[in-house]
């Protein structure tokens, strides 16, 4: 089913035959999973997909799996995209949409690239995994590790949210916190791979979690009518979601299924900006964010390895970088909430955030057609959201519920 060709090294270009065991090319450079797409052009038809299973499978011809029989799926993806009408006209946008990421497997998008590594995997043969996470992505290599019963190894700063390390613990992972950011996490998992031989499932170190994530963009493509909107606002840590949606735009183009490509705008917290940062200089890499923190944990990504596919996508389409504040994050959750009746991960409304000062500073135009991703599942984050709504033992509601418990 798959049309996968060879992988390509995006820094040096050198080619790489399927059917291996790899992680980055020697030079350094992640590599990237390439397609046939003139036969599939020939062969097969955007209307073909309506018959497709509801979940990101639905594309296998342009994902990396050769043996169907490999794919672990828990239902990942088909998540819906949501008129946001009632936030768009707070934030003064007309046509705003939200494609609501937290109802996939584990709560949060990284389901979908966690899915595609994890099938990959037992297609390879590798019985070990090995993560650093900011919470999410282990929670979902926990799941998928579990269904096709192979080993995770779980490394995650110590303050990740609890539903992440409780989420991983319950699906039998083995998980170490770590007192330190995802960069330390890293030099642990990269320890065991030589004293364990564990394989390193990194963000990029691990050539199939990217084509996970870009079926977000073959998904909305599809549920727009294959009409791309204006302008995509999508939060970015490792910068998986913005690197994989781009990827998708340009095989979708190559295709011919698409034309024009949206603005991408990569949100950052203020606390951990790397992308910010080099946007602003004209930067082609990103330096360490020293002290980096923020409640969005997805976030906290001091040095991303895909630095320079970030920024190429963000200057390529004519978008921009934006970092607003943990407060500005929670805040805009609540309102979220409130207004469209969905609870979005901080790192997900920090993308509401951001499209406030967008849309105030004239770069989004009331009338375009934009599209943020809520990348995750609020209930995830209860010690974030506890600020916003302290429950004291002597509240006034707690003294009512004691009223009428039964007795
Ligand atoms: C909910 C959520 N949103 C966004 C991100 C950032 O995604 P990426 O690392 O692909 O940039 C993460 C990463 O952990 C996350 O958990
Ligand atoms: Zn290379």
């Amino acid at each position: 089913m798959t049309s996968l060709t060879h992988l390509e090294c995006s820094l040096c270009e050198k080619k790489y035959e399927p059917g291996k065991v790899y992680n980055l090319c020697p030079c350094g450079g992640p590599l990237l999973v390439r397609y046939d797409l003139a036969m599939v052009r020939q062969s097969w038809s955007r209307e073909w997909i309506r018959n497709g299973p509801s979940s990101m499978w639905r594309y296998a011809p342009v994902l990396p799996v050769r043996k169907p029989n490999a794919i672990v799926s828990l239902g990942e993806g088909m998540t819906p995209v949501i008129r946001a009408a009632r936030l768009g006209e707070r934030l003064g946008a007309q046509n705003l949409w939200i494609k609501d990421e937290g109802r996939n497997p584990t709560g949060s998008f990284k389901a979908r690239g966690l899915c595609c590594a994890v099938s990959m995997a037992v297609e390879l043969g590798i019985q070990k995994l090995a993560i650093p996470s900011g919470g999410n992505a282990g929670s979902a290599l926990a799941a998928y590790a579990a269904a096709a019963g192979l080993e995770a190894h779980i490394f995650m700063p110590r303050d990740v949210p609890q539903s992440n390390y409780i989420g991983c613990k319950a699906f039998g992972a083995h998980v170490t916190l770590v007192d330190g950011l995802i960069s330390d996490c890293s030099r642990l998992v990269a320890a065991g791979v030589e004293s364990q031989g564990w394989f390193d499932t990194s963000t990029l170190k691990e050539p199939y979690r990217i084509e996970g994530k870009k079926t977000m963009g073959y998904e909305l493509a599809e549920q727009f009518n294959w009409e791309l909107p204006d302008a995509i606002v999508y939060p970015t840590g490792g910068g998986m979601g913005v690197i994989g949606i781009w990827k998708a735009f340009e095989e979708m183009q190559a295709l011919g299924w698409v034309s024009g490509r949206p603005k991408m705008i990569a949100v950052q917290a203020e606390g951990c900006q790397p992308i910010v940062r080099a946007f602003e200089r004209g930067q082609p890499r990103a330096e360490f964010f020293e002290n980096a923190s923020t409640v969005a944990a997805g976030l906290r990504v001091p040095k991303p390895l895909g630095d320079f596919l970030i920024l190429n996508a963000v200057r390529a389409s004519g978008g921009t970088a934006v970092a607003v504040s943990d407060a500005e994050m929670l805040d805009a959750g609540v309102e979220l909430a409130t207004l469209e009746g969905m609870f979005g991960a901080p790192e997900g409304t920090a993308c509401v955030a951001a499209l406030r000062r967008l849309l105030a500073s004239g770069f989004l135009k009331p009338q375009e057609r934009i599209v943020m991703y809520n990348t995750g599942e609020g209930l995830k984050y209860l010690e974030a959201y506890s600020t916003r709504f302290p429950r004291h033992a002597e509240s006034e509601q707690d003294k009512l519920g004691g009223l009428i418990t039964p007795r």
